[in-house]
């Protein structure tokens, strides 16, 4: 294992969205001695309401800004005296990256290239300072998968959606900026998340939300697409262990190893609602919609987690049982929280995508 790294500064970019708020959370109690910076832009996909509790730590600070003002990146560096950033701020929507590419790659490629930039110059004012750079990606780069075989840090890229060809291409920046400068640059790449906070245009809170409210639960195709499901909490312990103890130049794939159907996952949410709402079994399993697949629709996700429990020591805490079940009880109770990230904005795009409902 290499030397531990542990920040004393660390930017968070994103962290207004749904991983990146969950990891702040989990980040300031983990790591008493560091303060958070979070850049955030507040896209439809960030909210302030996710950091509830947080706002008043000292610990942390809150600046509103994009990732693709290097102005602005170079000199929260300075004068926060930053010595990592973790990199979660993204655009994250398959769909919408078929809509419409472009914002895909400002923001996710050219973005990252001007905070990789910004962070290079600084870390070399700072003279071999210990520093890490972790960018925050997905298993999506590698493409898709048969009925079998996973994903290791060896599989080569093969993106397929604008989306992943983004995170694709700024993964090889990164690469880049360690193989060229020698920036100490570390890069995960995870399983789809699920859990509190995830913004409802996603499979499992989209039904949830859309079981509650009684409206039509689209499914993509025949249902059979496989993800590979992991709690956000532990994804945000993952990322924790990879930026301590990770190698610089590092790749780590995180996963939970659990694999479902869409449509399994569809029917194992319409039943625990069914039971917590009081319905009559299967009531909530009428509202599923069989709707034309999702262009380039990758068929299996499946990660081999091998290297970060080997090398790191990580692996998830949650069961997937609990995780859902926790997942539902935080929707049901937070049903405002739903209701405000689903106005304005956001409920246009869904509208003129799915029609009024
Ligand atoms: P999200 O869409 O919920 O949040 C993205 C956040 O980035 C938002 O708060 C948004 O305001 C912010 N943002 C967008 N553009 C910005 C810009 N130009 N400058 C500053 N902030 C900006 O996304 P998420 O699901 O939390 O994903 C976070 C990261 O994790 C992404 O990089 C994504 O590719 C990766 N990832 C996601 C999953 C998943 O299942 N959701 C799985 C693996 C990896
Ligand atoms: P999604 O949550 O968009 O994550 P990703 O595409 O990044 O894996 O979708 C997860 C799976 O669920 C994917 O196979 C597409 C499918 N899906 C539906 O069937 N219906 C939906 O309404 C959504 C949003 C996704």
């Amino acid at each position: 294992m290499a030397e531990l790294f542990v920040p004393r500064a660390l930017l968070v970019t994103g962290g207004a969205g749904f991983i990146g708020s969950n990891f702040i959370h989990h980040f300031l109690s983990a790591q008493p001695g560091c303060r958070v910076i979070n850049l955030d832009l507040l896209t439809y996909a960030g909210n302030l309401e996710n950091l509830k509790g947080v706002e008043e730590n000292p610990r942390y600070r809150f600046v509103r800004g994009d990732i693709g003002d290097g102005e602005l990146v170079a000199q929260l560096l300075l004068e926060e005296q930053i010595d990592g950033v973790v990199h979660f701020a993204a655009e994250s929507h398959v769909d919408r990256s078929i809509d419409g590419p472009e914002l895909f790659i400002r923001t996710n490629v050219l973005g990252t290239q001007i905070l990789l930039e910004e962070a290079r110059r600084h870390w070399n004012r700072r003279g071999g300072e210990p520093f890490r750079f972790l960018q925050i990606s997905t298993d999506e780069v590698y493409g898709s998968l048969g009925a079998t075989g996973y994903f290791t840090e060896g599989t080569p890229l093969a993106a397929n959606s604008p989306y992943s060809a983004s995170k694709a291409g700024a993964d090889l920046l990164v690469r880049a900026y360690h193989e060229t400068y020698g920036f100490p640059t570390l890069n995960t790449r995870c399983s789809n998340n699920y859990g509190p906070y995830h913004f409802p245009e996603k499979l499992i809170p989209l039904m949830i939300a859309n079981i509650i409210a009684e409206k039509p639960l689209p499914v993509y195709g025949d249902g059979r697409n496989i993800r590979d499901w992991l709690h956000v909490r532990d994804h945000a312990s993952a990322v924790e262990a990879v930026l301590v103890k990770g190698a610089a130049g590092g790749v780590y794939n995180i996963g939970g190893n659990n694999e479902w159907q869409n449509i399994d996952i569809i029917h194992l949410v319409c039943d625990l609602l069914d039971r917590r709402l009081g319905r009559a079994a299967g009531k909530s399993r009428e509202l599923i919609t069989y709707v034309k697949d999702r262009p380039g629709h990758d068929r299996r996700y499946a990660i081999d987690a091998g290297k970060i429990k080997t090398e790191l020591g990580w692996e998830p805490a949650y069961t997937f049982e609990k995780g859902i079940e926790e997942t539902i009880d935080w929707y049901l109770d937070n049903q405002e929280w739903v209701k405000e990230v689903t106005s304005g904005a956001y409920r246009d795009y869904y509208e003129q995508m799915y029609g009024r409902r």
